[in-house]
């Protein structure tokens, strides 16, 4: 009965080998239209151009500034770029992003440095340098922001409390600085994808299809925003009443939906919505109401990380429900724990979709029957889960058998590579 039960709340979160394709498919029609020239035809999925034309080819030189803001973390480095390598000269500041607030970050530059800003969030850029603020995610939300460049936003900043000039020469997403650090050490590496805070992937798509810029020759990478994918309503087969909630009680209803599947913010509040649902339907806990997991965000992320370590003793998991005033038995603890698998698998296979979409375009339109391509990833979730990888590329090969593909974790995060781009920039403008 016990088994019926569970198996009737955790089998929409199930996905099939068909709903994977379909979603798939629709990643990939959301993408043309998103590329298209039509700004009427509205695709969930901007595809933002980067104005990121080539990766990196060894000539460029000389010390950057980067800074980086959207992840869990604020970083501020400087970037030394020499002959053969390219090094993070120092790490001045790693802080969380919740106290980044009211921090004067100019007053730990002393020189003005070219300097590359990792800004994780969709902009419509109007060049190199130029990057308008669509609308904030992942639970940002300062005002004054929306509709104005955030690198002139940064410049007056700077200008204003701290008297100080900044000389920022290129604006990048996470995705895009994540591809041209790996794209460093793996020419191979053409497409970014973050698995952090929020999810997002880039990659390197041919000029003649960008429909939103001019001009036909080479490529540029493109900003795809699929966090967004799904906000249109294409994929409202796949969210389950858990999702709905999740979705709801956000600070952004109805926007990052496939994010939301997706992306570290999200999943514990998946779990926590699951187990509240199990405990009302008398299947955990005894059926015991559980005020502590009533609280929005209680059951963290990185929870899940831990239960699901292969051999983890039963007992870890019984002391982490424990701190949550959960007094759980040994059965309800394997419960758990199979919430978390479902849930996380999940997450991990539309991701998958999503990125068997991406490797098909990309393979299509060079004209191969076969690619092999490399992607450069970072994010917590990606680099903390115990099995989010590997279920992520098993999914993938399945999806995209044509494409043979490696994923390189970053490093040193972004900021090498937007100082890369910054480096990229300053080359092209020296006399
Ligand atoms: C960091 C990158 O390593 O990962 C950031 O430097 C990126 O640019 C971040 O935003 C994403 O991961 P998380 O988990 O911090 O959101
Ligand atoms: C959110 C942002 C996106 C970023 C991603 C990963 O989806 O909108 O710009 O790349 O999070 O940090």
């Amino acid at each position: 009965i016990i088994r019926r039960k569970v198996d009737w709340l955790l089998s929409p979160l199930r996905l099939s080998h068909s709903d994977l394709q379909r979603v798939q498919a629709l990643m990939r029609q959301e993408m043309e239209l998103g590329l298209g020239k039509e700004t009427n035809a509205r695709s969930s999925v901007c595809m933002l151009p980067t104005y990121v034309r080539a990766t990196p080819d060894g000539t460029e030189r000389g010390e950057f500034l980067a800074l980086d803001l959207g992840g869990t973390n604020f970083r501020v480095l400087v970037v030394r770029v020499a002959e053969d390598s390219i090094r993070i000269a120092s790490e001045i500041y790693i802080i969380p992003t919740s106290i980044v607030q009211g921090t004067g970050v100019a007053d730990l530059m002393e020189q003005i440095l070219p300097l590359g800003f990792t800004f994780s969030f969709p902009c419509q850029q109007l060049g190199l340098d130029k990057a308008v603020l669509l609308n904030w995610t992942k639970g940002f939300n300062a005002s004054g922001c929306v509709g104005k460049d955030v690198v002139q936003l940064l410049r007056d900043a700077a200008q204003r409390k701290e008297n100080f000039a900044l000389n920022v020469v290129a604006v990048v997403n996470d995705t895009v600085g994540t591809m041209m650090s790996c794209g460093y050490e793996d020419p191979k590496c053409e497409i970014g994808l973050i698995v952090g805070t929020g999810t997002n992937a880039c990659y390197m798509e041919e000029m003649r299809n960008v429909g939103t810029v001019e001009g036909n020759d080479g490529r540029m990478c493109i900003n795809m925003e699929w966090g967004a994918f799904g906000d249109n309503g294409c994929l409202d087969h796949i969210f389950t009443t858990f999702d709905r909630l999740v979705d709801e009680k956000s600070i952004n209803p109805g926007k990052q939906r496939f994010e939301k599947l997706i992306s570290g913010m999200y999943l514990g509040e998946i779990v926590r919505y699951i187990l509240l649902a199990m405990v009302e339907k008398q299947v955990l806990f005894h059926g015991k109401p559980c005020t502590k997991l009533q609280t929005k965000d209680i059951f963290k992320t990185r929870f899940l990380s831990t239960i699901e370590i292969d051999g983890l003793g039963l007992r870890k998991v019984l002391a982490i429900l424990r701190d949550l005033d959960l007094h759980a038995t040994f059965e309800d603890s394997v419960l758990v724990r199979e919430v978390c698998q479902t849930v996380s698998l999940r997450a991990a296979q539309l991701c998958a979709a999503g990125m068997a979409a991406v490797v098909e375009k990309m393979r299509e339109n060079r004209g191969l029957d076969q690619l092999v391509v490399t992607v450069g990833v970072d994010g917590t979730l990606y680099k903390m889960h115990p099995h989010f990888s590997q279920n992520l590329q098993q999914t993938l090969q399945v999806l995209a058998p044509k494409c043979t593909v490696t994923f390189l974790q970053s490093e040193d995060g972004s900021g090498k590579g937007a100082a890369l781009v910054a480096a990229v920039a300053c080359r092209e403008a020296r006399p």
